[in-house]
């Protein structure tokens, strides 16, 4: 049994964090914290938590999460976590972040896309980014884990395999997502409002989105060389999801079933990634509440378009499902333990 504790367990990811962990055979929640001096009741936070649970929330104290915990996972905005990080991991505790604070490597890039100064650089380089997917064997032995943005788990498994195999042309990568509006987060703000939201759809943040730099050097490390992507996020008017369309152009002599065999035996081991038979495609509604990505590929022998459509949850693989997962193979468990 492991002793977890959720900072920011009031949150859209920390509520999800707090879903996932309590029917989690091998863990116990040992702290819940808000910046609040005053916490609410968790079941006033939580309502669909079971009878008996046991959880209390509690005002955040250093000194008691440090006691207490184990595994501390950090669901704050990105900015706020990265101070925290670094008292947790000197104490030795195992940190799941949450936030884009230690996803970037190169502080220079943190701070302009982020817009403040990284307090903590030094430990940039200890930070293991959380895709399982890509950095398995670093998992298992991490002290901090930068738990990747929403948009980035998905647009980076739908297009691991085509770089990896140089199955298209890496000039030509066009990523149009779609996200739910709980991946603004909890606070209130007009662009998020319901009355802004209802019956709407538009694209915002066109091609720079901060999780532009998170992307981009992962396709380095697919490519082995610097790739740069169109991206254009929208907003969708319901509460979770994501849909990203990857637009590509195939490379020279390659055939749509050996871009669908890549994408197969890439995944065939994955336990969270379904690729499903070639020109059918996900939906959202097939991964809401699963830590599933699933991924449709469309790639016909008269065309140079590849079309590459996956679909996540973005609280669940996009973040809370994701960041247990990493927990489970820090810890040496079973992958899937506790998520479905
Ligand atoms: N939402 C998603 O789909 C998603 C996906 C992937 C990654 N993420 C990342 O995960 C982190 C948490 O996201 P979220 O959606 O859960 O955010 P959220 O709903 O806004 O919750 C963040 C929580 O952090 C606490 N907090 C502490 N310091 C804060 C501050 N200075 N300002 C505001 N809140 C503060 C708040 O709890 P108290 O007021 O009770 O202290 C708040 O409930 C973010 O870094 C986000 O980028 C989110």
């Amino acid at each position: 049994m492991i002793r977890v504790s959720v900072v920011g367990a009031t949150g859209y990811t920390g509520i999800e964090l707090v879903r996932i962990l309590q029917q989690h055979p091998n863990v116990k929640i040992t702290s819940l914290t808000t910046r609040s001096k005053d916490p609410k009741d968790i079941e006033e936070i939580i309502p669909t938590l079971p009878k008996n649970h046991g959880l209390t929330l509690e005002t955040f104290k250093l000194n008691k999460v440090v006691k207490e915990s184990d595994v501390v996972f950090l669901a704050l905005p990105h900015t706020q976590a990265m101070d925290l990080a670094y008292d947790l991991y000197k104490k030795g505790k195992t940190v799941i972040d949450l936030s884009a604070d230690f996803r970037i490597k190169d502080a220079q890039l943190y701070e302009i896309w982020y817009g403040k100064k990284h307090t903590k650089k030094l430990l940039l380089g200890d930070a293991v980014y959380g895709l399982p997917e890509v950095f398995r064997s670093k998992l298992k032995k991490a002290k901090l884990i930068a738990n990747p943005g929403c948009y980035p788990t998905s647009i980076l498994l739908g297009l691991k395999p085509a770089l990896e195999n140089k199955l298209v042309d890496f000039e030509s990568i066009v990523v149009d997502s779609k996200s739910g509006v709980s991946g603004a987060g909890k606070k209130l703000s007009e662009a998020t409002h319901f009355c802004t939201v209802d019956g709407d759809f538009k694209a915002y943040k066109v091609n720079q989105h901060q999780h532009m730099p998170e992307v981009e050097a992962l396709l380095k490390k697919f490519s082995g060389k610097k790739v740069s992507i169109a991206f254009v996020p929208h907003l969708l008017p319901i509460e979770r999801g994501i849909l990203s369309t990857i637009y590509l152009k195939k490379a020279k002599g390659v055939t749509p079933q050996k871009i669908l065999k890549a994408y197969k035996e890439a995944y065939k081991d994955e336990p969270f990634v379904r690729v499903k038979p070639l020109g059918t495609f996900p939906s959202i509604k097939d991964v809401v509440r699963t830590n599933f990505c699933d991924i449709g590929i469309w790639s016909s022998a008269r065309s140079k378009e590849v079309i590459v459509i996956s679909a996540i949850d973005n609280l669940v693989k996009g973040a809370s499902g994701q960041a247990v997962q990493n927990m489970n193979i820090r810890f040496g468990y079973d992958e899937t333990l506790g998520l479905v």
